[in-house]
């Protein structure tokens, strides 16, 4: 799978960031604690629908906010998938909460 587009919005300590890896191997390099592993756990949360560290996913919003949104585009086995997934910790959603 390749990832050739990625937009998170409200995660962790990410308010809204647009990532463009890329073609082959990519380095996220950062000072500690700047959310290199928190873009990693964005990649795989939406690859796996989880976190790699907390089984509570609310964890992933970013503090203070009330959900997460990931979007990508990716290429698998030469498909183009437009992957997008929204996490809130409300119970009730209502369409305009989901960023794009
Ligand atoms: N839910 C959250 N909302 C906002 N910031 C968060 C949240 N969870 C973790 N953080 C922040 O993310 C940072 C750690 O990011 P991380 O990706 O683990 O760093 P590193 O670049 O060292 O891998 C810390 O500053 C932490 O305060
Ligand atoms: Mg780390």
């Amino acid at each position: 799978m390749n990832i050739e587009f990625l937009r998170i919005k409200n995660f962790r300590n990410y308010t809204s960031a647009a990532v463009k890896p890329s073609p082959g191997k990519n380095v996220f390099v950062g000072m500690n604690g700047q959310g290199k592993s928190n873009l990693l756990e964005a990649i795989y949360c939406l690859s796996n629908t989880r976190s790699f560290r907390t089984a509570r996913s609310a964890e992933m919003i970013e503090w203070e906010k009330d959900s997460f949104y990931i979007g990508g585009e990716v290429v698998s086995r030469k498909s183009r998938f437009d992957i997008k997934m929204f996490y809130s910790a409300k119970k009730k959603v209502s369409p305009s909460m989901i960023t794009p």
